[in-house]
């Protein structure tokens, strides 16, 4: 169900070429936010994809390469015949420099974070900004020459070429991240590529989405049955809500209790759901089997594998139970779609082998429903504000796929189980009373595989440790430690060895991501 026309209209969209850069989704991300559609595409792209994408315009991202050694990525050859802006960031100015015979070198200097840009020539780039802003870099090479035709718009202390364009043609490239928030003006140099130099049209909105995205569903599926597995997460709730809305009771979805969720969360779910939304929502009382696969497991990978495995065993089991299933409906939303790609220039690296169901075996044949596949996490909050799903759900924190099971280090126990939920309910409960849960992107709490002694009372007691989370972050492919207020801390600690007779000890997990991850394990 690709997003290519509102309302029959077709839209002005852009292309983000990637090259790798931690940053591309947030580059699409801001093009949306200033309502034009934007889609990321690997910078290898088959060249007839790009004419029928037929964008206004091309930015070219940033990416982990050097363009000084060989065989790293090079913009396609044939976005420069179509005459159409271009805009390179960071690594596409560098590669754009380098393609247009320009001298790009590593610099002994790297530099990170904050610089004071000059403008030097008037640009439609740079339209409406002082001659002087704070910019964000990122960057180990720099432009060292620049390409004949090209003229210097800017520089900072540290790179003499940190924006450049060409005389006559739109081609445009900027050295540092406009992007990240960091960069002041880093919205207005991005809207007037848009709107100045492409003069592309701001008709992406989330309101018309959701009336298209219904007649695009009733179109598919007419009168058959859709099968959902949800999850209670943003993205299957999100879905499920749509296709209610769309196909009312031919849908049917399966949460599957895996007794892995967070305390109360499988009765909130199927009360949301079932008694409040009046969705067809069949529940799988499955813990028991979840738990006994789980036996004497205790590698983490493994875990994660047992789970998803079981996982798609129940959920198959509950379809062929299901009569005249035609569709398997899927939360997918954009970040899935782009991380999945099997491109050769997708540089992501698996770092844990994320959870997300997969599909089920290929000889149940359902054809698959993904209504978000082009939509970004906040668009799709939006759009379940629209179809009244309560705010709560849609502002909690993630949850892996796994569940506790990733936040129990070592092996898995019913006893660990509850131990976990009860301290990670405290801890949620104290986030909230004190209108901390907002502030932080993602809290929990870990149950470690140490003992430690404790003396309660006039007695010893050798119990277990529990560790707290919390992070903030933007995009959860970096995060920093939440600096909570100690007493606040003390507090949350107090309560969970008081309260959790087999805790004895808690701890706080300073470790910003990287080099640690979010989660434990
Ligand atoms: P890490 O631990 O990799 O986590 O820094 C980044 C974000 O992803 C979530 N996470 C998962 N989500 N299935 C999921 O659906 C998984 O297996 C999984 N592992 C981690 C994590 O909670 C954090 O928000």
């Amino acid at each position: 169900m690709q997003k290519l026309s509102v309302n029959n209209k077709s839209i002005d969209t852009i292309l983000v070429l990637d090259f790798g850069s931690q940053y591309t989704q947030l580059i699409a991300r801001r093009v949306r936010e200033s309502n034009v559609y934007s889609e990321i595409y690997p910078w290898d792209i088959d060249e007839n994809k790009i004419k029928d994408l037929n964008p206004k315009g091309i930015i070219l991202s940033g990416g982990p390469n050097s363009v000084t050694e060989s065989y790293t990525p090079r913009a396609p050859q044939c976005i420069f015949d179509l005459n159409i802006p271009i805009l390179g960031i960071c690594y596409g100015m560098q590669t754009l420099a380098e393609q247009m015979g320009g001298h790009v070198e590593s610099v002994a200097h790297k530099e990170f974070g904050h610089a004071e840009l000059e403008i030097v020539s008037d640009s439609r780039l740079f339209n409406k900004l002082n001659k002087k802003t704070n910019v964000w870099m990122s960057h180990g090479d720099q432009v060292q020459d620049l390409p004949d035709d090209y003229e210097l718009l800017a520089s900072t202390s540290t790179a003499p070429i940190a924006a450049m364009q060409h005389k006559k043609l739109p081609i445009y490239a900027i050295q540092f991240h406009p992007e990240v928030t960091h960069t002041d003006d880093g919205k207005i140099i991005i809207e007037n590529f848009l709107f100045d130099i492409c003069h592309a049209c701001a008709d992406w909105k989330i309101d018309d989405l959701i009336d298209q995205r219904i007649k695009e569903i009733k179109e598919i599926v007419k009168k058959d049955k859709v099968l959902l597995g949800l999850s209670g997460g943003v993205d299957s709730s999100v879905t499920a809500a749509l296709l209610h809305k769309a196909i009312g009771k031919s849908l049917t979805c399966v949460f599957v209790d895996n007794g892995l969720l967070r305390k109360g969360e499988a009765t909130q779910v199927m009360k949301t759901f079932k008694d409040n939304m009046n969705l067809n929502v069949i529940k799988s009382d499955s813990q028991d089997v979840f738990l006994r696969h789980l036996e004497n497991i205790d590698d983490p990978e493994q875990k994660r594998k047992v789970i998803g495995r079981t996982f798609i065993d129940i959920f198959d089991s509950e379809a062929i139970k299901l009569k005249n299933i035609k569709f398997l409906a899927q939360g997918t939303i954009y970040p899935d779609v782009i991380e999945s790609s099997g491109s050769e220039s997708n540089e992501a690296r698996v770092i844990k082998s994320h959870h997300n169901v997969g599909g089920l075996p290929d000889e149940m044949k359902l054809d698959l429903v993904e209504p978000l596949r082009d939509l970004f996490k906040d668009e799709v909050r939006n759009m379940g504000i629209e179809l009244g799903i309560p705010k709560e759900m849609l502002e909690r924190h993630p949850f892996p796929g796994p569940g506790l099971g990733v936040r129990i280090i070592g092996e898995i126990t019913k006893e660990k189980i509850s131990i976990l939920q009860e301290a990670d309910s405290i801890f949620i409960e104290e986030l909230i009373r004190e209108g901390l849960y907002d502030k932080v992107s993602q809290a929990f709490t870990v149950l470690l595989p140490v003992k430690s002694v404790g003396v309660v009372g006039d007695e010893r007691r050798y119990a277990e440790v529990i560790g707290l989370r919390a992070v903030e972050t933007v995009d959860f492919m970096t995060a920093r430690w939440a600096h909570l207020p100690y007493e606040f801390l003390e507090n949350v600690s107090n309560r969970i060895v008081n309260e959790i007779e087999e805790v004895s000890r808690v701890v706080y997990d300073i470790s910003s991501k990287p080099p640690a991850t979010i989660e434990w394990e």
